[in-house]
């Protein structure tokens, strides 16, 4: 038998069922902002990565599903979807002197060592608001976040973490300030952090290696390097979340690992789900318009990365009753070949009103449809044979107590539905 490509996770109706709930609740939080969905390719040019994500990030150097067009073009499976985000809006002439709150959902692909939590196709839900240069869209984004995760459930066992990196000169000058640092340390480092000292310096911060963190305690700080302006935004964010309830943490070394952010960056990270705990993360990009071509447009975002939600969902509502574990609630039953369209129709009238209904095939006898019915979980039987279809009624049968009644269909209907409102 072909197997599954390493990294590629079936997602089965048990676990689908609670990934619909999750993900509705997550677009109805976007929704009730008045977020706009779009929807972008899977595929988009190499060089809009290279350029939009960062030449020298992990994800760029070492982890893009790439591939020759027929025609020779470099293409790559999207690892994110910020930069096609950018790339859509701009291409469209939506981004020039207005403003825009979209997001997006699907898969994105890295080729990362697969672990729980890590994946190689995973889905994102990400959001993006363009032309918006203050801290209250960056807290509508991270209140927006919080708001979902309280509908869930989920608020209670992850933590907000937030930095900002301070505008484009600041990252600059901190990032040359760190190498100085660490250029004659460099043989003392761990060898994630020796090659990152070249290529990403920032990210040496975040390094696991313990005697790599001893290093840095001398190092020069970020928020040092912070410009006032963007320090100012900072303090303001914080404002906007205390007034909210929203409890945050600043983490000064908290970088990211895409170039393209400026001021605030943030993520939401769980204790509950091992080494991959961050569920979602963000933050402010406001040269990546410019960086793409367009004009200078401030701009911040989130991704949610729905695996690792789900994942966390798991664990902190192991019984949730808020999405039902069978996928039927009646199951129509028609006793004899001729009545099956009929049945057809009955079934068509229930579904309208809302139910999730199965119809038995390939006939037989109503022992083996009512054994049928019975595993399917649903927990009305609907039964119609000759004297039903004469009579225009249905036999109505609860499969939990097995009490059967002949009523019509709207009286069967409404009963129904009353059982399972
Ligand atoms: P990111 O931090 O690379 O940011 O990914 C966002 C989230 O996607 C992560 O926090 C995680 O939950 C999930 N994720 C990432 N990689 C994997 C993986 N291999 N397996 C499972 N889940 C994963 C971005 O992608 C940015 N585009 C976010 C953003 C939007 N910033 C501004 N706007």
């Amino acid at each position: 038998m072909v197997q599954a490509v390493r990294g590629m996770r079936d997602v089965l109706p048990a676990v689908a069922r609670r990934w619909q709930h999750v993900e509705a609740v997550v677009q109805r939080q976007l929704l009730s902002h008045a977020y706009e969905a779009i929807q972008l390719p899977l595929l988009e040019f190499t060089e809009l990565f290279a350029r939009g994500v960062g030449e020298a990030t992990d994800i760029v150097e070492k982890e893009m599903y790439t591939l020759a067009d027929r025609d020779g073009d470099s293409l790559s499976l999207r690892p994110e979807g910020t930069a096609s985000c950018v790339r859509a809006l701009q291409e469209h002439g939506l981004l020039y002197n207005q403003t825009q709150r979209v997001f997006y959902a699907g898969p994105m692909f890295r080729y990362e060592k697969p672990q729980k939590g890590r994946y190689r196709q995973f889905y994102q839900i990400g959001a993006e608001a363009f032309g918006f240069a203050g801290p209250d869209v960056d807290a509508e984004m991270i209140l927006m976040c919080a708001g979902m995760w309280r509908e869930l459930g989920v608020l209670e066992h992850v933590r907000l973490e937030l930095n900002t990196l301070g505008d484009g000169q600041a990252r600059q000058a901190y990032r040359a300030a760190l190498v100085d640092y660490l250029t004659p340390l460099a043989e003392q480092l761990d060898e994630d952090s020796r090659r990152r000292l070249q290529s990403n310096p920032l990210r040496i911060l975040d390094a696991k290696s313990e005697s790599t963190q001893a290093l840095l305690a001398q190092a020069p700080q970020l928020p040092d390097f912070v410009d006032a302006q963007s320090r100012e935004h900072f303090l303001r964010l914080g404002e906007l979340l205390d007034a909210a309830g929203v409890k945050y943490l600043h983490n000064p070394k908290l970088v990211r690992g895409l170039d393209y952010y400026t001021h605030t960056v943030f993520e939401w990270i769980t204790e509950d789900l091992g080494a991959q705990g961050t569920i979602c993360a963000g933050g402010r990009y406001d040269g990546l318009v410019e960086r793409l071509g367009g004009k200078p447009t401030p701009a911040v975002g989130f991704a949610i990365g729905l695996d690792r939600l789900l994942l966390l969902h798991e664990v902190a509502q192991p019984v949730a009753e808020q999405f039902s574990d069978v996928a039927a609630d009646t199951y129509v039953c028609s006793l004899g070949e001729h009545l099956l369209a009929h049945a057809q129709a009955m079934a068509d009238k229930c579904r309208a009103a809302g139910l999730r209904v199965r119809l038995h095939m390939g006939g037989g006898n109503l022992k083996k449809q009512l054994k049928k019915a019975d595993a399917s979980g649903a927990v009305w039987a609907v039964l119609i044979g000759d004297t039903e279809m004469e009579t225009a009624t249905v036999t109505l049968k609860n499969l939990t107590d097995g009490k059967q009644q002949q009523v019509d269909l709207a009286t069967a209907i409404s009963l129904m539905s009353a059982d399972l409102s």
